[in-house]
């Protein structure tokens, strides 16, 4: 069975679907693997580092997909139109393509007409036997760190509390947004680096999490809120008298805070928008705001998606897309290792392929199309019907 490794063409993509570390452990299942020339360098993994790792370092895409039976992506393939290289017109029919998709009814529909059976990773359940292949959980863990840190850089002022014989710098107030998997390691990443810090969610499990890592709870709650949490673990959309109530807690907060995380999401809508720009307007000169939540439109009213600007009154927000893309060679790594442990938990060692069975939890909620036609539930022609 070949794998084929490409390098990511998509705008700002700087991780790659496999490491050396990876490449081996393929090769221990009983694949070979082909690696595009270039895929790690934005990594920092070398064509070299493949090839000693066992790789075959392919010139181009065509060479790479040609005859593979796997294809491991960081993002969607590119199709017609979409840049230099059809990716998916050279996706061999039968292949298992495995990444985070972006998936919706008209991808599954592609992937099933080109015959590719599509694995979409950012819908994978959130259940205990998954957390090992969960890339959205692994990507937002490292985005969390690298917003803080990034956070850090951008401040005119410092973090810890700073005693000199010149005088003190007082600590940084830093308030997080969201505490999920990128929020909880963003409180964790600004108390290491001696801020106060304070944090808001909705779900009420997300409270005590916040609590367990020192932060203070900052936040809204009644009956709607301790309904906030889904089955699938995520929080739900909520009333507009809610979101109301919440605002008036963030407005009275805000105008303290000297750093603001954001990463609140509600899975397939448009980011809350939970800092107005009147709060904004209400913020100190020097302050940073930090918004993860960019890529799904912002937590805050005044992010410009993929940039970096500084409001009139002087704070400045950051709303960089692809957070993990920033912090690409380790991102890289755990991408890498979360497909390598869906692939080798749905491996038929006799056989040497993958065998991914339809009952599994874990391939209803990941698999898109099979042997030429849409399978998943949320896609499949019947469930538009
Ligand atoms: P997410 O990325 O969808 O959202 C980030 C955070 O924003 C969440 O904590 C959410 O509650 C919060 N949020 C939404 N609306 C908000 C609002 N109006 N104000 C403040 N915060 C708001 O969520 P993420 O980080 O992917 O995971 C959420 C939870 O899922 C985790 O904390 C965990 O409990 C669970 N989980 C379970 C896993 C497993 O068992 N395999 C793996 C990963 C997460």
């Amino acid at each position: 069975m070949k794998v084929a490794v490409l390098r990511e063409r998509r705008a700002g993509e700087t991780r790659v679907a496999a490491t050396p570390e990876t490449v081996k452990k393929l090769a221990g299942l009983g694949c070979t693997v082909a690696v595009e020339a270039g895929a790690g360098l934005a990594s920092g993994i070398t064509d070299a580092a493949y090839a000693e790792a066992g790789a075959e370092v392919a010139a181009d895409p065509a060479a790479a997909l040609s005859g593979a039976g796997i294809v491991l992506k960081v993002r969607a393939p590119l199709s017609a139109g979409e840049g230099e290289v059809d990716e998916m017109a050279l996706i061999p029919r039968g292949a298992l393509l495995v990444g985070t998709l972006s998936a919706d009814a008209a991808a599954a529909e592609a992937y099933a007409r080109a015959g590719i059976d599509a694995c979409a990773m950012e819908l994978l359940p959130r259940i205990t036997r998954a957390q090992s292949m969960d890339v959205l959980s692994s990507q937002a863990n490292l985005a969390g760190y690298r917003a803080v840190v990034e956070a850090a850089a951008a401040y005119g002022r410092a973090f810890p509390l700073l005693m000199t014989a010149a005088g003190t710098v007082p600590a940084a107030n830093v308030f997080v947004m969201g505490a999920g998997v990128a929020g909880l390691q963003a409180i964790a990443t600004a108390r290491r680096l001696g801020a106060r810090v304070s944090a808001t969610d909705v779900r009420p499990a997300a409270k005590e999490e916040i609590k367990s890592l020192g932060a203070a709870f900052v936040g809204y709650e009644d009956e709607e809120s301790r309904e906030a949490q889904t089955a699938g673990g995520y929080a739900r959309q909520l009333s507009a008298a809610f979101y109301a109530k919440q605002a008036e807690v963030v407005a009275a907060h805000l105008p303290k805070q000297d750093i603001v995380i954001c990463t609140a999401l509600v899975q397939g809508r448009k980011a809350p928008t939970l800092v107005s720009a009147e709060m904004v307007a209400s913020m100190r000169p020097g302050s940073v705001i930090v918004d993860i939540a960019a890529e799904a439109g912002g937590n805050c009213a005044l992010t410009k998606p993929g940039e970096a600007t500084v409001t009139g009154n002087g704070v400045t927000i950051l709303g960089f897309r692809n957070w993990p893309g920033r912090i690409p060679a380790a991102a890289s790594a755990l991408y890498a290792r979360n497909l390598l442990t869906f692939l080798s938990t749905f491996w038929d060692k006799a056989e040497k392929r993958p065998n991914l069975p339809a009952e599994d939890e874990i391939v209803k909620g990941v698999l898109l199309s099979r042997g030429g036609a849409v399978v998943h539930p949320a896609f499949a022609p019947a469930a538009a019907a």
